[in-house]
């Protein structure tokens, strides 16, 4: 068997190849772990398999996206027979109707929606409909929070020490070379959780705020959920303002049946998806209260804010994503919920018998595990964790040896062809790597 990393490896070949026409190899920066990424070759089910012929059990599900895992049979038989009747088309098709309607019924903040191709589309639609919405330019974020490439949603999501200011007054930072003095000077950013400092931020900007852009277990600030206090000091602060809330559902409408905002029981103003809801092919969507979403409309003359792209609801991607969600019903949830809670037990266990200190979060179908000896509150809680990435990447090759696919992050979403016999597999490949620390 290849062992990883193995730089006569057919993947390590591949990378090395693929380093003459891509900058650093690669089109996606966030699935790149060093020395180099695996190539894969084919997968089914919760399991890939690599260029060298490496079979994984994939904790990773194209970061979320594929909540059934690779393949699955009537997702697939949805998609072929989309793909023979017709794949792309400068009309509308019946199956944008559909999934849309599922996605209404389902989420109680979304009484219309439209589809994009990613997640980082939806999240820039949402932010444009509420400066339409509102007249207002600025939005607030929470330091250190993924939502996508879109320039205003991606300030301070990688800010450092000393740029980054006070914890409790976050400065605005760049997140590439150049990022312009405008956008930094739109977005106001958010400490975690943090009740006073964050409402005393609103109150301050809140005049000139459209959005308030929420994950509510942001997945770089290590999935910690939302603190109850904190999302009734958001939302009594968004309206009290005159903001718009918008939560990004793109990666934790996984977490139920209603998404997200079922889970914490309320109906955010704009919602934002993508991932599961295209059934493993690209997708986003942006939905949200028929009087905001009326922003895009047409029927009166031109929108207040003009939306096309040569892909949106393109035919596939509704066909595998309506099929996808249909198989989703409560007791899928139910099933990765159990699975969850085994893994995250689980994982604390394996500390405990290990003897070593770290960190375990996430809800639902969502685990992640930190060795920090730090508990996880806020974005600077993980930049300190940072200084554990030695031990974090060491447990990963462990794991990569041993059948099992995350990142170095040591993250983890499940996928519901997944079992308890998948889940202990891979408890047991954590103790051997946490002893061998
Ligand atoms: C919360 C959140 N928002 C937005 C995005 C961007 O989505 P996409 O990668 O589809 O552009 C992501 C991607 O992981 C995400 O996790």
């Amino acid at each position: 068997m290849t062992v990883y990393p193995d730089q006569a490896s057919r993947s390590a070949r591949l990378y090395e190849r693929a380093r003459r026409v891509m900058p650093s190899g690669n089109s996606r920066q966030t699935i790149f772990f060093k020395p180099y990424p695996v190539y894969a070759h084919h997968a089914h089910g919760c399991r890939v398999t690599d260029e060298d012929g490496v079979e994984r059990i994939d904790f990773l599900n194209n970061y979320t996206a594929l909540i059934h895992g690779h393949g699955h049979p009537a997702v697939m038989e949805a998609a072929h027979a989309q793909l023979r009747r017709l794949t792309a088309v400068a009309l509308p098709t019946e199956a944008e109707i559909e999934l849309a309607e599922l996605l209404v019924d389902r989420l109680a903040g979304v009484e219309q929606l439209r589809f994009t191709n990613s997640g980082t589309e939806a999240v820039m639609m949402a932010i444009k409909a509420a400066r339409a919405y509102t007249g207002r330019a600025k939005i607030a974020k929470i330091e250190g929070a993924y939502h996508g490439g879109y320039d205003h949603a991606e300030v301070s999501q990688s800010s450092r020490a000393p740029a980054w200011g006070e914890v409790t007054q976050p400065r605005s930072v760049a997140n590439y070379a150049g990022q312009p003095e405008g956008v930094l000077n739109d977005v106001i950013v958010l400490p975690w959780n943090d009740v006073a400092a964050a409402r005393a931020l609103l109150e301050t900007h809140g005049a000139d705020l459209a959005a308030v852009l929420i994950d509510p277990i942001p997945s770089r600030l290590g999935l910690v959920p939302i603190a109850d206090d904190y999302l009734a000091m958001l939302r009594e602060m968004t309206r009290k303002i005159g903001a718009l809330f918008i939560l990004d559902e793109v990666y934790c409408l996984r977490l139920g049946y209603h998404g997200a905002q079922g889970r914490w029981g309320f109906a955010p103003d704009l919602t934002t998806m993508a991932k599961i809801i295209g059934g493993g092919f690209p997708v986003g969507a942006v939905g949200g209260r028929a009087d905001v979403m009326a922003v895009f409309g047409f029927d009166d003359g031109a929108p207040k804010v003009p939306h096309g792209g040569t892909y949106n609801a393109n035919p596939v991607t509704m066909a595998a994503g309506l099929a996808a969600m249909r198989l989703l019903t409560p007791d899928s949830f139910a099933h990765l919920r159990g699975l969850g809670d085994r893994l995250r037990t689980g994982l604390r266990e394996c500390l405990a018998i290990a003897g070593r200190e770290g960190q375990v979060q996430g809800v639902e179908s969502l685990a992640m595990l930190s060795l920090s000896d730090r508990p996880f509150g806020g974005y600077r809680d993980i930049v300190y964790a940072a200084g554990f990435g030695e031990q974090q990447v060491a447990v990963h090759r462990h794991l990569m040896n041993h059948g099992v696919l995350t990142a170095p992050t040591l993250i983890f979403n499940l996928s519901t062809p997944m079992g308890v016999a998948e889940v202990d597999f891979t408890l047991d490949q954590i103790l051997a790597a946490l002893r061998a620390l």
